[in-house]
């Protein structure tokens, strides 16, 4: 085995903050080994990192986190030092439809690794030196905000990247001291999985970073959440299923800006801190909507107002949180990070790029995407 500066596992790397996460880091580090553990579910695909699949310190490993066996034996032949820990199932629509599958991986899954970690690091010599068990969570766990600016008012945090539409629709925000108050199944299931980081770092001393991140958009979202569903189905002329009277309110980060918040806070962070992330960019669903109507139009050369009448209201999903807004200033003021984009400009390059991948979002939607690596890695 090559000799690198530090093995890091990171999981979940198929799917769709994992991949920008993983290419980040092997293109930045060539002095790590980069492991990418993934089990390939429904949301994890492959073809996600073509880009980087040969390079020389990334490997990819099909596995299951909630596998304990395998956890072990992957962290001691791979030495692992550092994890960052994204694999998760993450889609609240499905969570209340099937709950089980969200506390078998996002609660026994993340207990899994933490033991593997923890029995391996024990058996070390330097033990916890230069370790690191770094969780990737959620804003969800901290429950629903209310909406009590319903038409939106200035926000009252900035940052560098703000855009115009800069509102608030609540005087509450979530900061890393907000109490946990989860209300679906998914988000009970991150929960408990952050408070298992948290007991093995008070119990055994583990060291461990836990962030909770608001909405990510951008490149490679499976199409089953808000923003690729509905660019595709605009271009598609299909319809827009509003969940409820599109009044809720989530706040938008876009991808790699939360994959280089992950990588200066696994490198600059401190030990069992919580940091939250986000841009201080609320958006109430139905205005979100009518701005990628707006953008997919413009772009595929249609007349303004074309998609409107795509706009369909549905029954609202069960127990739908109210408001997300992260407050961000300790990650912003203790380590220095910013959003890069504003979000006009993210969503622009979101739309161009969902338009001009088309192949990948059809091969996603005819399901040819996991007949091609499921073969591959049939084996497993
Ligand atoms: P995703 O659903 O796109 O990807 C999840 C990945 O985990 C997939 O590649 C899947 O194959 C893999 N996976 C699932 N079960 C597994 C198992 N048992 N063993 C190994 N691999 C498994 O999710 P995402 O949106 O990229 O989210 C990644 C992480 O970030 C999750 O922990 C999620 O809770 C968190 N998060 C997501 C957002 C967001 O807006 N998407 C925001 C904040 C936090
Ligand atoms: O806040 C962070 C969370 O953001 C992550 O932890 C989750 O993994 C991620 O999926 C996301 O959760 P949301 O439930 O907010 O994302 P989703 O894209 O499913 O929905 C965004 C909003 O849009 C939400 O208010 C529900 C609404 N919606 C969604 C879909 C898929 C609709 O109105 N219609 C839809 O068809």
């Amino acid at each position: 085995m090559d000799n690198f500066k530090r093995n890091i596992l990171i999981t979940g790397g198929a799917g769709f903050i994992g991949n920008h996460v993983v290419r980040l880091f092997v293109n930045k580090y060539p002095e790590y080994r980069i492991i990418n553990l993934d089990k390939l579910t429904y949301a994890g695909n492959l073809e996600n990192l073509e880009d980087i699949k040969c390079q020389r310190n990334y490997k990819f490993i099909k596995a299951d986190i909630a596998d304990l066996a395998e956890m072990r034996r992957i962290i001691t032949e791979y030495r692992i030092d550092g994890i960052i820990h994204l694999a998760a199932e993450s889609h609240v629509d499905r969570s209340i439809k099937d709950p089980f599958t969200f506390a078998r991986t996002n609660v026994m899954g993340t207990l899994s690794l933490l033991q593997a970690a923890r029995e391996y690091w024990e058996s070390q010599t330097e033990r916890y030196e230069g370790k690191l068990f770094y969780h990737i969570s959620t804003d969800e766990v901290y429950g629903a905000l209310e909406l009590t600016n319903p038409e939106g008012i200035e926000s009252p945090f900035k940052t560098s990247a703000s855009s115009e539409h800069h509102q608030a629709y609540g005087t509450e925000f979530f900061l890393e001291t907000t109490k946990y108050n989860p209300h679906s199944p998914y988000s009970a299931s991150k929960a408990s999985s952050d408070h298992f980081v948290r007991a093995y770092h008070d119990t055994y001393g583990m060291p461990t970073i836990v962030t909770n991140c608001s909405n990510n958009y951008g490149p490679y979202q499976f199409p089953e959440k808000l923003i690729p569903l509905f660019i595709n189905n605009i271009r598609q002329g299909k319809a827009l299923p509003v969940y409820g009277k599109g009044e809720n309110v989530r706040d938008w980060l876009y991808v790699e800006d939360h994959a280089r918040a992950i990588d200066l806070i696994f490198h600059k962070g401190k030990v069992s801190e919580t940091y939250n992330i986000g841009g201080f960019n609320e958006w109430k669903n139905i205005d979100l909507i009518k701005v990628l109507i707006r953008t997919v139009d413009r772009l595929i050369g249609n007349p303004e107002g074309t998609s409107d009448h795509l706009i369909s209201y549905v029954t609202d999903r069960m127990g739908h949180d109210m408001r997300y807004a992260i407050d961000s200033r300790k990650l912003q003021s203790e380590l220095g990070w910013e959003p890069s984009l504003q979000f006009e400009e993210g969503i622009e390059k979101t739309v161009r790029w969902y338009l001009d991948n088309e192949e990948w979002m059809n091969r996603i939607t005819s399901g040819d995407y996991q007949r091609y690596y499921q073969e591959m890695y049939s084996d497993r």
